[in-house]
């Protein structure tokens, strides 16, 4: 990977584009021991050595998985007994990757894995009120009073009511289908407010966040990284 070295400082924060193009001029940038005479010089941050006024600049590389979450495995970095859900992701170069919420253990679908941890806090900031869509089949038929139900709000035992949320019946039968988007995430969130409408939630998965949308080639198990396109729809969320 090559790329520009006034762009690599600026990203890794010694200063903006143009206080790094000074650093330049004033000789105090090195490049594997040698001065670096212009911006432009292109460098590779993962085996050239660069530093500034004589420290060794690291280099901080985010990486971004969509991965689509299978049943039985955990939303969590380390567990005693169960699959993490980082297990999944084999060509992780980083040491430092997280889930970006959490998915109950029988919960599929689309979960973020990564390193970048103020995407992750504006993702799962309660006052950002991000919109997660969920495909879920209930025990029992979803009526119209549940739209509304979920519309108004719900109390799942919390101080508040749930916030408004959007209930669309696919099929309403023994076994309903139905997608709900929701813009909280509190703990079994969708399974709750199932239960205040005396419903049981009988299969889980999600589908998007924000503006991203789990794709529909991968298979239960199975991540990709994400493009530049859905990593710039994220970035321009905030
Ligand atoms: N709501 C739930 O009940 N469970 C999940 O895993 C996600 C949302």
């Amino acid at each position: 990977m090559q790329l520009r070295i006034d762009k690599f400082l600026a990203d890794m924060g010694v200063g903006t584009r143009s206080e790094v193009k000074q650093y330049i001029r004033k000789k105090q940038v090195q490049l594997n021991g040698s001065i670096v005479a212009k911006p432009e010089q292109k460098v590779n941050p993962e085996t050239d050595q660069i530093t500034f006024q004589g420290q060794k600049v690291g280099y901080v590389e985010m990486e971004y998985f969509m991965l689509y979450k299978p049943q039985n495995c955990v939303s969590a970095t380390t567990d005693a007994t169960h699959k993490t859900v980082l297990d999944y992701i084999n060509t992780k170069k980083r040491k430092d990757l997280f889930p970006v919420g959490r998915l109950d253990i029988d919960t599929e679908g689309l979960l973020l894995i990564t390193n970048d941890g103020k995407l992750a806090h504006e993702l799962l900031s309660p006052k950002k009120h991000v919109e997660k869509t969920y495909y879920a089949k209930i025990q029992g038929e979803v009526t119209k009073e549940d739209v509304a139900y979920f519309q108004h709000g719900l109390d799942i035992g919390e101080k508040d009511l749930t916030k408004p949320a959007m209930l669309h019946v696919i099929t309403s039968d023994t076994i309903s289908e139905i997608e709900v988007t929701i813009t909280e995430g509190k703990y079994h969130q969708v399974k709750r407010m199932f239960e205040a409408v005396g419903k049981k939630v009988v299969y889980l998965k999600r589908i998007s966040m924000g503006p991203l949308q789990l794709d529909e080639t991968l298979q239960p198990g199975e991540y990709r990284e994400l493009t530049e396109e859905e990593k710039a729809a994220l970035l321009d969320t905030f």
